[in-house]
């Protein structure tokens, strides 16, 4: 049986807090892609085809066709920020698109002003700007913030909206009493209690008003019982947290694989050098052990130790950011990784990934949008576990643990596709072909 889904009529207004390089990255790329002058790479849902039912069957649609996704033309965006920069010009600050490029996408860049954030240095300690609300409570800011959503909505004529935090990395902190409910949560917003993070009103604001939110950085955000609880009630999809870009990404790649194999491991070490305004927050301790948390969870969901002792028990894994402002968005990940095969013989793997931050970042902020508006006019409510295959940190239900293997967050994503569609699902069985 499918799944009723309304069609993606209209325009998409995309919100983004954090309107710095990913964010800048991404609508820069969508309006060239309007024009005609990209190719969106890295992109599922534009690039991505669907197998469906059998091998000989010869059925494999794009995903854009399979299921209504709105297309990059319908889409219009808004964001806020502490700066008071406009997206060209945040754009052209973050230096990770050529300026002939961003010449060409000026005008539609220009006239996104950031709207003004609601901000708190506590959180992110190693930036600060002019562009902030100062109503006197964080009750008073949630509420400016839904009325931001619908000046926005009504200025753009937007048929839905979707959330995405594209803002700095937040100082980590861990669920308090305030996170446990919707009850206490409102009275510490009435009450400003500190345990509530800027990145939180943001997401808050999004779920009263039902509007989809995905978080891309690793900050405990909607992560929290009150918030989960909010999503469910007022029926709205929410995924996170923290992209999975670079370095983590290509550990999802290899790591399945070494274990597949039944290699062992018995170290991982895993530096960067970043010289972004991301780079910068994360220069911040605080902000470095939010980070920190997400990257180091990957390998051990992945390996299993408490599986596979003679193989991972002993593996030390160690992750290293360092802000060098020379290299801009162009970061550089080194990992060394010491396995060991046949009779525990070592050998050694070396990976260096010259890559590029937000270039890497940006397809996934499209995808993460259009998966979400789709999940919501599928009727589709809470933690969206499908969209794992985008995050170094899923989220997922209390009592599970995450599937951070990038092979099968794809098979869940697409199979859960085809559920919707009310097609077979695929289990690479395959024995129907040797009958
Ligand atoms: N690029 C990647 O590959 C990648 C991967 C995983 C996660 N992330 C996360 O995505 C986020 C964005 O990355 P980026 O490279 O664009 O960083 P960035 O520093 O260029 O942009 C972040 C923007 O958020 C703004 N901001 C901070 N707090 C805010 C608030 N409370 N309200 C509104 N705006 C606020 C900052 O002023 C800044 O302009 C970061 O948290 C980063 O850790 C990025």
């Amino acid at each position: 049986m499918s799944r009723t889904i309304a069609p993606a009529k209209g325009k998409l207004g995309i919100l983004m807090p954090g309107m710095g390089a990913v964010a800048t990255t991404f609508m820069a790329g969508i309006e060239a892609v309007k024009k005609g002058l990209g190719e969106p790479v890295g992109s599922l849902t534009q690039l991505g085809t669907i197998r469906l039912g059998k091998r000989t069957d010869n059925r494999t649609p794009y995903i854009r066709d399979f299921v209504p996704l709105a297309t990059p033309k319908q889409l219009v965006f808004g964001g806020w920020d502490i700066f008071e920069d406009n997206a060209y010009e945040a754009a052209a600050h973050a230096r990770v698109l050529q300026p002939e490029l961003l010449s060409k996408v000026k005008p539609a860049l220009s006239k996104i002003k950031p709207m003004k954030a609601v901000f708190d240095k506590n959180y992110v300690k190693r930036i600060d700007g002019p562009n902030v609300k100062t109503h006197k409570t964080l009750a008073a800011k949630a509420e400016a913030l839904m009325e931001d959503m619908k000046t926005f909505q009504k200025t753009n004529g937007a048929d839905r909206l979707v959330m995405i935090w594209c803002g700095s990395t937040e100082s980590f902190h861990k669920a308090a009493p305030v996170h446990q409910t919707l009850a206490a949560f409102e009275k510490g917003l009435a009450k400003n209690d500190a345990d509530i993070a800027p990145s939180q009103i943001y997401a808050y604001a999004a779920l009263k008003m039902g509007v989809p939110f995905a978080n891309g950085a690793p900050n405990l955000t909607h992560d929290i019982p009150a918030l989960l609880d909010l999503a469910r009630d007022r029926e709205v999809p929410v995924c996170g947290k923290d992209f999975k870009t670079g370095q983590t990404f290509m550990k999802t790649l290899l790591a399945p694989g070494l274990k597949a194999r039944m290699l062992g491991c018995k170290g991982w070490y895993s530096t960067n050098i970043l010289g972004n305004r991301d780079g910068e927050v994360l220069d911040d301790p605080g902000s470095f052990k939010t980070k920190e948390e997400t990257k180091l969870s990957v390998l051990d969901q992945i390996l299993q130790p408490n599986l596979y002792p003679q193989l991972y028990k002993d593996l030390y894994h160690t992750v290293r950011i360092n802000y060098y402002p020379p290299r801009g968005d162009e970061k550089e990940g080194w990992d060394n990784i010491d396995i060991f095969g046949w009779l525990g013989y070592p050998m050694q793997i070396k990976i260096d990934f010259l890559c590029r931050d937000s270039i890497l970042a940006a397809p996934l902020v499209l995808d993460l949008v259009l998966f979400l508006d789709l999940a919501q006019r599928a009727g589709m409510k809470g933690i969206q576990e499908w969209l794992s295959f985008y995050f170094k940190a899923p989220m997922t239900a209390p009592g599970l643990y995450p599937e951070h293997d990038v092979f099968i967050q794809l098979m869940k994503l697409k199979n859960t596709l085809r559920h919707m569609k009310g097609e077979d699902l695929i289990t690479h069985l395959g024995l129907e072909y040797y009958d």
